[in-house]
């Protein structure tokens, strides 16, 4: 009989610990190495799907709007904001006592053709371009003031080749539009931390270019925090010897490192990064998983996952944040891009909502760190 309670209460202990570990986040999990966190869509935030929802709250200890902060969103015309949805965002953050980011200040993409063009439809002078940049910096920095942890001042003003892309804002301005920027965002919460943003920073000569823009800003006495790391990534690149190179670069620059997007598609990728000016032609052979993944690629994947967490927790002194970007597979931008209508398979959590094997595997070793 005695025998009977001991080995019926040791299954309850035992139950209760694989529960426990079953209810173990990933945020909790990282504590006090990392922020971990995810990009967050409206229909989240509205509470359109409410496990969605109630997924987000629980499991990070940060978040970042996937595009509501972004300069077209927030700021269609020149004389009109649009702060409902990041006002929701923020205050969603708060409520559930998570970090928030802005994303983003400064972009050549998703932003109004207005910020550039005069009454006649021409390009802006210098002065006017850097005015609407102040204004638009100053206003919606200073809205959060105190309420958002930090922002991606600039984001992707480099080539994978080291030079400046050849955006509206470097054609008018030149480089110099950077060090604006950083300028205007510290002008309007000097307590606020500025990042500098980019996807393929594996890349040697985009690290060491954006290194190089470090030097500059903190040469011309501005704040820079971080370097934002998007680490878009694909089953073969980039390489962990390239990550780990540019995390030693960037370290050695006196910047923090942000992981700000990270995904990894599973699918066949017809060119490397996140540029989202590309799009290829739909084919079925790029979109090999429809029906289901072969569980060689799942055990492909969640290995390519879990070296590149661990190399993050081997960083973690010099990582603040890692941000996955987005939820679940099923509302991913990788679906439609670089090619519109695949089924793709990037993130933490499934189409049912369901959290992947793989995550338990990064608690574990998160745990063991
Ligand atoms: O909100 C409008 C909706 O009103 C309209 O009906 C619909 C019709 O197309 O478009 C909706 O806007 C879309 C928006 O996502 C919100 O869903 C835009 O067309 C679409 O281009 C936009 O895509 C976003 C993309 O940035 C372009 O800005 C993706 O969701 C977002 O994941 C992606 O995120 C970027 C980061 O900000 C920067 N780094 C690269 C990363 C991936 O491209």
């Amino acid at each position: 009989m005695k025998i009977k309670i001991i080995s019926s209460i040791t299954v309850l202990v035992l139950l209760a610990s694989v529960d426990t570990m079953a209810q173990k986040t990933l945020g909790e999990a990282t504590k006090g190495k990392f922020l971990f966190g995810t990009a967050v869509n409206m229909q989240q935030v509205n509470g359109v799907n409410p496990i969605e929802t109630e997924l987000i709250a629980k499991e990070f200890t940060t978040i970042v709007a996937e595009n509501c902060m972004k300069p077209q969103p927030i700021h269609p015309e020149e004389n009109r904001y649009n702060w409902d949805d990041a006002d929701k965002l923020v205050a969603f953050g708060e409520k559930n006592k998570q970090v928030v980011t802005g994303h983003c200040l400064i972009w050549h993409s998703q932003i109004g053709r207005w910020f550039f063009t005069d009454a006649d439809g021409k390009d802006v002078s210098p002065d006017v371009l850097k005015e609407r940049m102040r204004q638009h910096i100053t206003t919606v920095v200073g809205r959060y003031k105190g309420r958002v942890k930090g922002w991606d001042v600039v984001n992707e003003a480099f080539e994978d080749n080291g030079t400046y892309r050849n955006s509206k804002f470097y054609q008018i301005l030149g480089k110099d539009f950077i060090k604006y920027a950083f300028q205007f965002a510290h002008d309007a919460d000097p307590n606020v931390e500025l990042y500098y943003n980019d996807y393929n920073v594996e890349t040697p000569a985009k690290c060491d270019a954006i290194v190089g823009l470090v030097k500059e800003l903190k040469a011309a006495g501005c704040r820079i925090d971080a370097v934002g790391s998007q680490a878009h990534m694909h089953m073969n690149s980039p390489t962990l010897e390239a990550t780990e190179t540019s995390f030693k670069k960037l370290k050695a620059a006196g910047v923090k490192i942000l992981i700000t997007e990270w995904d990894i598609s599973i699918l066949p990728s017809p060119y490397d990064g996140a540029n989202i000016s590309a799009s290829f032609k739909y084919s079925k052979e790029m979109d090999p998983y429809r029906e289901a993944i072969p569980d060689s690629i799942q055990q492909k994947w969640n290995k390519r996952v879990l070296d590149m967490f661990g190399l993050f927790l081997k960083y973690h002194e010099v990582i603040d944040r890692v941000t996955v970007w987005g939820l679940t597979d099923n509302t991913n931008w990788l679906n439609n891009f670089p090619i519109r209508g695949r089924k793709d398979y990037p993130v933490l959590f499934d189409r049912n909502n369901q959290r992947k094997p793989v995550v338990d595997e990064m608690i574990k070793m998160a745990e063991k760190q």
